[in-house]
């Protein structure tokens, strides 16, 4: 599939595109008028003044003063693949989805990022890594918008602002562009324990991953899959690439980051050029979908804990293989717009407070970022799926709508033939009882724990990892002025493993602190010790 013939769509082709903006021997405006000189402006003799009438040099300026559109507020840098994902069937009995069927391929975008950078920042920093999917499936477009760490910072919605505030650069000098290091940054997450698993995982050789092709993705919260006959089952999502899971070390990421800032981004279009196709497994973790939402005493709603793999394990249910690069970076990876809203029939969300504020916040910065409510019709945006909608009008609206009556029921413009089957759409509520309760501005018990699952992966490590984690946080944490920040973090790691705690305060040159929680003993599980860069897929 060349540039020429490549539909990211299936609706226009590319060639079609350019036939629109791209067609012809000759240069011309954008109304299709034929120039003969684009090097020279109209003057008043060849040394006057410019003249205002000449209108070539005025649209040729005008549109380039307007080429750019803001960058994401969140994960602005990325590098993206077309894809197909094929089905395996074994999903069917928990999911009515259709793409999840036997064999059936529905072809797929795929934009991986950067959290903090902005969109000129090197590839290979300390950072989590985003992994965002839209499957454009026969029955509406769904997006799976994971990262590759397992959980969040933070429980709640609510705190996004805050937590990326304390992340991106200091107001005062915009320093530092990429990393964690600063003081915001350690000040945030020492203050909001919930943070400190995640964190934990930055700071582990999974903030620094070798190549896009061998991370893993994981949808982090829980959602709600519905079957063909209504019964549901909780699940988390998981990628596990088939290259395996590999890191940089430290050393290595400041080279890369020196020598080559694209480091990833080259990595995944040389492989996909050279046709090694990149491929991932889908998996899903299962529950039951109990009352409580709770698992083996985790509370399923909570996005700062992991379920570990041994309790469940990741069963597959499809292959994505990542085939073609976008033929315009601009186009397609920086227009795509994905939503964790945007799902099919057999695909639900579940309560987790931190899904239920994604699922505003995402439509509402596209209508900033893409210039208006009109973005679904772009082209890497646009469903394969009819579309049928009663939406009108508005910036960009490119659609030419026909009839008189945008609404349902009309006696006007036909019937209304989608009420026919509604019983098979997507957004039909499973009829989840809501307990009866007052509001609250707090959270559950549940979420109270913060340092059980640290310390489970901290326990996790083998000595080479742990070593990495502690030269990290020395190096981090030595970035901080203020060493008040300093000695709370370390009360923090005294939280996860003394030894961990007691490493760091030797690189900090601070005393050890002692641990204020009692800390639970978990055994190490070996499936999350794998999870440190060795899954067998075959
Ligand atoms: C963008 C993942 C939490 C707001 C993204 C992207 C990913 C992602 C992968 C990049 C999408 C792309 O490539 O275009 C996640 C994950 C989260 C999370 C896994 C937690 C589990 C949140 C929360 C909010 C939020 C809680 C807000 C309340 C945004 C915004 C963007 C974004 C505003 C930019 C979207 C755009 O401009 O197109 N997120 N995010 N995210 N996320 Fe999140």
């Amino acid at each position: 599939r060349g540039p020429d013939t490549y539909s990211p769509t299936g609706q226009p082709t590319g060639a079609d595109q350019a036939d629109v903006a791209q067609s012809g021997e000759r240069l011309t405006t954008a109304q299709g008028a034929r120039l003969y000189d684009t090097d020279h402006s109209l003057k008043a003799g060849p040394r006057g003044p410019v003249l205002l009438q000449d209108h070539h040099l005025r649209e040729k300026i005008t549109h380039f003063d307007h080429e750019r559109i803001p960058e994401r507020v969140v994960h602005a840098r990325g590098a993206a693949a077309h894809g197909v994902f094929q089905g395996y069937g074994a999903a069917e009995g928990i999911c009515k989805a259709a793409f999840l069927g036997k064999d059936v391929e529905t072809p797929v975008f795929v934009r991986f990022s950067t959290v903090l950078g902005s969109r000129g920042s090197a590839d290979t920093v300390r950072d989590t890594r985003g992994f965002a999917t839209k499957f454009y499936t026969s029955e509406g477009v769904f997006d799976l918008v994971g990262n590759n760490i397992p959980v969040f910072f933070i429980q709640d919605a609510i705190k996004f602002p805050d937590v990326i505030h304390a992340g991106k650069p200091h107001p005062d000098r915009e320093i530092p562009q990429a990393q964690s290091a600063h003081d915001t940054f350690w000040d945030f997450v020492t203050l909001h324990t919930e943070a400190t698993h995640h964190t934990l995982w930055n700071m582990s050789d999974r903030g620094i991953p070798r190549s896009y092709r061998m991370m893993e993705g994981f949808g982090v919260h829980t959602f709600r899959l519905v079957n063909a006959a209504g019964a549901t089952t909780l699940v988390k999502f998981h990628w596990k690439p088939k290259l395996g899971v590999h890191s940089q070390v430290w050393e290595e990421a400041q080279i890369t980051a020196g020598m080559d800032p694209d480091f990833h981004r080259r990595d995944l279009a040389d492989a996909i050029e050279a046709g090694a196709f990149p491929q991932w497994e889908l998996g899903v973790q299962t529950f039951p979908d109990t009352e409580d939402q709770m698992f083996q005493g985790i509370d399923l709603l909570d996005p700062t804990k992991i379920v570990p793999e041994e309790l469940a394990p990741v069963q597959p249910i499809g292959l994505l293989t990542l085939n073609a690069n976008p033929s315009n970076y601009f186009a397609e990876t920086e227009q795509v717009a994905f939503h964790v809203g945007h799902l099919v029939p057999g695909i639900d969300v579940t309560n987790d407070p931190l899904l239920q504020g994604r699922l505003f916040s995402y439509v509402d910065t596209q209508l900033t970022r893409l210039g208006g409510p009109n973005f679904a019709q772009l082209p890497i945006n646009r469903t394969h799926a009819p579309v049928n909608d009663m939406l009108r009008d508005g910036m960009h609206q490119t659609a030419v709508h026909r009839g008189v009556a945008p609404y349902r029921p009309n006696s006007l413009d036909g019937g209304c033939p989608f009420l026919a089957g509604a019983d098979t759409g997507a957004y039909i509520e499973v009829p989840v009882e809501v307990p009866a309760a007052h509001k609250v501005r707090e959270a559950a018990a549940s979420f109270d724990d913060h340092y059980t699952q640290p310390r489970l992966f901290w326990l996790s490590m083998s000595p080479t990892e742990r070593e990495h984690i502690v030269t990290a946080y020395t190096f981090e944490l030595n970035k901080c002025y203020e060493t008040a920040i300093k000695e709370r973090a370390l009360r923090s790691l005294a939280n996860i493993d003394a030894e961990l705690c007691a490493q760091v305060a030797t690189g900090l040159g601070l005393p050890a602190p002692a641990a204020t929680v009692a800390l639970a003993d978990p055994q190490p599980s070996p499936a999350l010790s794998q999870l440190g860069g060795r899954w067998p897929l075959d």
